[in-house]
């Protein structure tokens, strides 16, 4: 999403200087070019020359030094940008931003730029919390800047508070989040998509269960495919070993009768379902509430059926576009058809569990989307977000018909 996304990154002086090292670091891994100015107090924490090396660029400074003749500095980098972020912000940097002062390189060419702008603030909590700051914040807030809220934690002064400089990770995924929030014309824009993803643990006491080997990543692709195209999405996970996506709202269940519950509480208001997670299709009829004892040679553990959450979906649904998975080791195609006409689903992604790069726990998958009005699409392998993407993409179309 930041692939070839021009950013400027404007550095000021507080102690967080030199982890904007790190997150020009990694912009630039996410695909970004980026250029760096800094404030005479950033150079204090942390030298030009490292966000030089870092960015490949000339690092701004000074505004009266023009690195080529041809063009004035502050204004070319203004007017380069598509996205300035200021990180660390600084109490000062604030205060000046939020009244229009320009007499530096930094906040110069910020009252130059017309592209939004990202304030990352660290400070002291102290000064954090002053009015005056508090002020200055509201007013960048209502200029239309966007201020990230710092993290609370152990700051540099040996005590703990809020203003910390958060994770450069999470900055990185924050400001994807705040592009994507920002463009209001993406295909799913104002559309809710409820994903569920993982494998489902059935209790048979506290100690143990049964599951399967779904590792949640077609999901969870799935998830962050349609959160890029605008989409607000409700990821609804079982059990994964796989890190939250940013900017969706993830609900973690376990069993199957908690993934029903928790699916039939955003599918009223769900414009597209997709239901990647691997259900139990049974579950033991008791839950010992105490570890089970080894006793006899046997052990028989009666299963009774779950709920097939996807065909009752397929018949309460309205207007909501059904995808479901088949992951099958033979007939992939005459049983994917057969789902698709008895769940009542819009679509069915099937794959072949059996072949070498396709399936739980893999990184690629090769699967075939089938549907109603439409002959099969073959999806060969590829990454699973590149699947991901495409399934998006079929949805997509599908609605705008
Ligand atoms: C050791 C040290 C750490 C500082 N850390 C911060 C800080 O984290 N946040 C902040 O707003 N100011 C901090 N300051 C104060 C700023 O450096 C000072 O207000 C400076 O004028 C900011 O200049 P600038 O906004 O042009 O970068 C710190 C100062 C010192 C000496």
């Amino acid at each position: 999403m930041l692939k070839g996304k021009k950013i400027a990154v404007y550095i000021t002086g507080g102690i967080a200087a030199y982890k904007a090292a790190d997150l020009v670091r990694r912009l630039i891994k996410q695909g970004a070019e980026v250029r760096v100015a800094m404030t005479k107090a950033a150079t204090e924490f942390i030298t030009p020359y490292t966000l030089q090396i870092l960015s490949k660029n000339e690092v701004f400074t000074n505004v009266f030094e023009d690195k080529d003749p041809a063009e004035v500095s502050h204004i070319h980098l203004a007017d380069w940008s598509e996205l300035a972020v200021v990180a660390p912000a600084t109490a000062n940097v604030m205060a000046k931003m939020a009244h229009g002062i320009a007499d530096d390189f930094v906040t110069t060419t910020l009252l130059a730029t017309t592209a939004p702008v990202f304030i990352v603030p660290a400070m002291n909590t102290h000064m954090l919390e002053n009015p005056a700051t508090v002020r200055n914040w509201e007013r960048l807030e209502q200029d239309g800047h966007f201020v990230m809220e710092p993290d609370t934690g152990f700051l540099a002064e040996g005590y703990e508070g809020r203003g910390r400089f958060p994770e450069p990770e999470a900055i990185v995924e924050a400001i994807q989040e705040y592009l994507i929030r920002q463009q209001t014309d993406l295909p799913l824009s104002g559309k809710k998509v409820v994903v569920t993803a993982g494998g489902t643990k059935e209790r048979i006491d506290p100690v143990r269960y049964i599951t399967n080997d779904s590792s949640g990543k077609m999901g969870y692709q799935l998830a962050m495919a349609a959160r890029d195209k605008g989409a607000k999405v409700v990821l609804i996970s079982a059990s994964t070993q796989l890190k939250h996506p940013f900017g969706m709202e993830v609900v973690a269940v376990e069993s199957a009768q908690q993934m029903s519950d928790a699916v039939f509480k955003e599918f009223e208001s769900a414009d597209i379902v997709i239901m990647a997670a691997a259900v139990s299709d049974y579950t033991p009829e008791t839950q010992a509430t105490q570890k089970i004892k080894k006793k006899e040679n046997q052990m028989v553990i009666s299963l009774a059926k779950t709920q097939d959450i996807l065909a009752t979906m397929g018949q309460q649904k309205s207007h909501q576009f059904l995808v479901g998975f088949a992951a099958e080791t033979h007939d992939v195609a005459e049983y994917a058809m057969g789902k698709l006409e008895k769940k009542n689903a819009d679509m069915i992604v099937a794959n072949d569990v059996s072949k070498p790069h396709a399936g739980f726990n893999k990184e690629t998958n090769e699967v075939t989307l089938f549907s109603k009005d439409t002959p099969p699409i073959e999806l060969s392998v590829r990454s699973k977000r590149d699947i991901a993407d495409s399934i998006i993409q079929e949805v997509i179309q599908k609605l705008s018909k």
